[in-house]
């Protein structure tokens, strides 16, 4: 073949911009030197302006799931109850990781493809007379269905309650709205992997003066997640430990991306991803996990036609076009494939891989005509135009 480029669709890890990419190629520098200060004040700041936060921020070496245990060992400890809603595979492992730490963790679960109900959570609020709810967590995009909580009407249902409000925005931060400060979230956990397009490896934590408060009690087990010595070490401009330091450079440079398109801007060209990719893949007869009122703008979860399983999909159109989907997690395996669209991604790629997709449908016997996803898609590119 001659194109080798693959097309990396996928929730995470994303696509790297070629910059972002050889920004990261630097010598090393002194990690307690003037030059390091400067990325980590440089950074630090472009991070808060993805959060729409003001709140302190720390940049953690780790996977996503590294600052979900930061979360959760600087702010709850053995004993504290934890009220953990979940809507599929990462609203679990929230509730898992508290409960591993010694949390009393009670779980409010949804049907998978769909979101948290706020009323719910509002009624189980109000029966917490004697305010024993420590912690309320949940998940911003359910990146395992492509379900989006409504956050802000989450908050709302918890109202005044004095419980900790915590988000993992892992795979939705800088793909759809999240008002760290406007809506008063407490902890909210991100990673590099996705919309930041840089790759794997780092992990943020922002955290309000009253998560701060609570740090201060907090007696569960942490040394290298220890939020407040991080928090220390950033006013002299460093990190407790040696930081990876090219990461930080390719954040810097992502961020400067971010910054220059807008992050409204960004969120709006990620909801026309959305509308292009549901549009396209309905226009082939195939069905989608979510409802359109709960759809993810980071990814769309797909059914598989009956009879072909997403299994068959994802490696055919691998093999044949090198575009790589992701699958369904646990029990959806199988039953789903997954289309990632967030972070360094064109509509000229969605419409790529939509037109591929018809291709593989049809040639594993599905009765389509070619071209009416692309078709849908164009015309909602049309409509929407090119943000
Ligand atoms: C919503 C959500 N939370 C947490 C994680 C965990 O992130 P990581 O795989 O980087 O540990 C992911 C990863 O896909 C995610 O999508």
């Amino acid at each position: 073949m001659l194109d080798e480029q693959q097309y990396l669709m996928l929730p995470g890890p994303t696509p790297v911009p070629d910059n972002v990419l050889r920004s990261m190629a630097k010598p090393m520098i002194n990690h307690r030197g003037p030059e390091f200060k400067q990325l980590i004040e440089e950074v630090t700041e472009g991070v808060k302006m993805v959060y729409k936060t003001r709140n302190d921020v720390v940049i953690l070496p780790a996977a996503g799931t590294g600052a979900m245990e930061a979360a959760v060992v600087n702010f709850i400890s053995p004993g504290d109850k934890v009220l953990a809603i979940s809507i599929g595979v990462f609203g679990d492992r929230f509730a898992k990781v508290a409960e591993e730490f010694g949390a009393v963790v009670e779980k409010i679960d949804f049907p998978w493809g769909e979101a948290a109900d706020p009323e719910v959570i509002r009624e189980r609020i109000a029966a917490d007379r004697n305010r024993e709810i420590k912690v309320v967590l949940v998940t911003h995009n359910e990146t395992s269905t492509g379900v989006v909580n409504d956050i802000k009407a989450i908050r709302e249902a918890v109202g005044n309650h004095p419980a900790l409000f915590m988000v993992d925005a892992v795979s939705g931060l800088g793909a759809m709205n999240l008002e760290t400060d406007n809506w008063g979230l407490d902890v909210v956990v991100s990673g590099s992997q996705k919309a930041f397009m840089i790759p794997p490896g780092l992990s943020f934590v922002a955290v309000s003066p009253r998560a701060l408060r609570v740090a201060d009690t907090c007696n569960n087990c942490r040394y290298y997640w220890d939020i407040k010595a991080a928090l220390k070490y950033l006013e002299k401009g460093q990190t407790p430990y040696t930081p990876a330091i090219s990461l930080y450079y390719g954040l810097r440079e992502a961020l400067r991306l971010m910054e220059k398109e807008g992050i409204d801007n960004i969120i709006a060209r990620h909801a026309v991803y959305r509308d292009m990719v549901r549009a396209g893949v309905r226009a082939m007869g195939l069905r989608l996990l979510a409802d359109d009122k709960v759809a993810s703008s980071s990814l769309t979860a797909v059914l598989a036609p009956e009879g072909i399983g997403a299994n068959r999909i994802r490696k055919h159109i691998l093999e044949r076009f090198n575009v790589v989907m992701a699958g369904g997690q646990q029990k959806l395996d199988n039953v789903i494939f997954r289309i990632g669209h967030l972070g360094h991604v064109r509509h000229l790629d969605l419409l790529a891989v939509l037109a591929a997709l018809e291709i593989v449908l049809v040639e594993l016997g599905m009765d389509i005509e070619l071209g009416q996803g692309v078709k849908k898609a164009q015309e909602i590119l049309l409509n929407k135009g090119v943000q």
